[in-house]
């Protein structure tokens, strides 16, 4: 039993986080090993994570597997993602499945080779009844792309007269990003110790909470998972307003 995860208030989780899994190739070398040691064995890295956030239900879970610019490394290392990114899916496909969680991918799966698109859309399809919690790969991800292909998707829209300039709202153009059926980000957490996001969620972000950890990927267990969410819960979210305010608002909703 983990101390930490008693601590967490399950009434008050994040519903959307996001994470920037960092740090594998430095983590291998560390160990006088190659890079792609390290991308092996951030897998239970993963499990864990996904472990943790269905034990205390975390609804949307994002993780950043493979930007749009991971394409431009050694191809060995992008072939070796690719093989290892295909043979996890089938591997775990039933156990995704059994935990109730429903798949997902954003990015350009279109670059993606062949047989990952394939695994990927069997554990879409085997999944999509599924409730108790959202899985979603970023994949070929890059959120200029996305946020381009938004921008693209409504001008077109504007140019057929389907919809008119004064229609873009805020909610209308979130509407055609990749997240379209996600909320937005509530916890954003990045291993590896750099303090940057790699063109990762930049509008779903806005508002989320950031926390860099110095550790690698690899090393990254249920119980760190555990304290983010904590550390998470001792945040005051105040979106531009006082905290007087705030504190306000909350005690009216708990007298309600
Ligand atoms: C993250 O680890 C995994 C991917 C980007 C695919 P890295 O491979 O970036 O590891 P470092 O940052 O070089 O240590
Ligand atoms: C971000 O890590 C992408 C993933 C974790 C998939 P990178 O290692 O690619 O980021 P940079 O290049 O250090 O910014
Ligand atoms: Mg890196």
């Amino acid at each position: 039993m983990s101390l930490i995860k008693e601590k967490i208030d399950l009434e008050n989780v994040p519903q959307h986080v996001a994470i920037i899994m960092d740090g594998n190739g430095r983590w291998a070398e560390s160990k006088g090993r190659e890079r792609t040691f390290g991308h092996k064995s951030a897998i239970e890295a993963v499990r864990n994570t996904i472990n943790a956030c269905n034990e205390i239900h975390i609804p949307y879970l994002t993780l950043y597997t493979f930007s749009s610019e991971n394409w431009n490394r050694p191809e060995n290392e992008v072939n070796t993602l690719m093989n290892l990114l295909s043979e996890t899916l089938l591997l775990e496909a039933d156990e995704i499945f059994s935990k109730g969680l429903k798949m997902h991918v954003i990015g350009d799966v279109e670059k993606l080779p062949e047989l990952v698109k394939e695994q990927l859309f069997n554990v879409i399809e085997l999944t999509k009844n599924n409730t108790r919690g959202n899985l979603i790969l970023a994949l070929s991800y890059g959120s200029h792309k996305e946020i381009l292909s938004a921008v693209k998707s409504i001008g077109e829209k504007v140019k057929t007269g389907e919809m008119e300039i004064a229609d873009i709202t805020e909610r209308v153009f979130e509407k055609h990003l990749y997240t379209k059926k996600f909320p937005a980000v509530d916890l954003l957490i990045r291993t590896g110790g750099e303090m940057r996001v790699s063109n990762f969620l930049l509008w779903q972000i806005a508002y989320a909470e950031l926390q860099f950890l110095e550790l690698y990927w690899p090393d990254f267990t249920k119980d760190i998972f555990f304290q983010c969410i904590l550390d998470f819960q001792n945040k005051e979210r105040r979106y531009g307003k006082t905290g007087e305010q705030i504190r306000n608002e909350q005690k009216i909703l708990e007298q309600s």
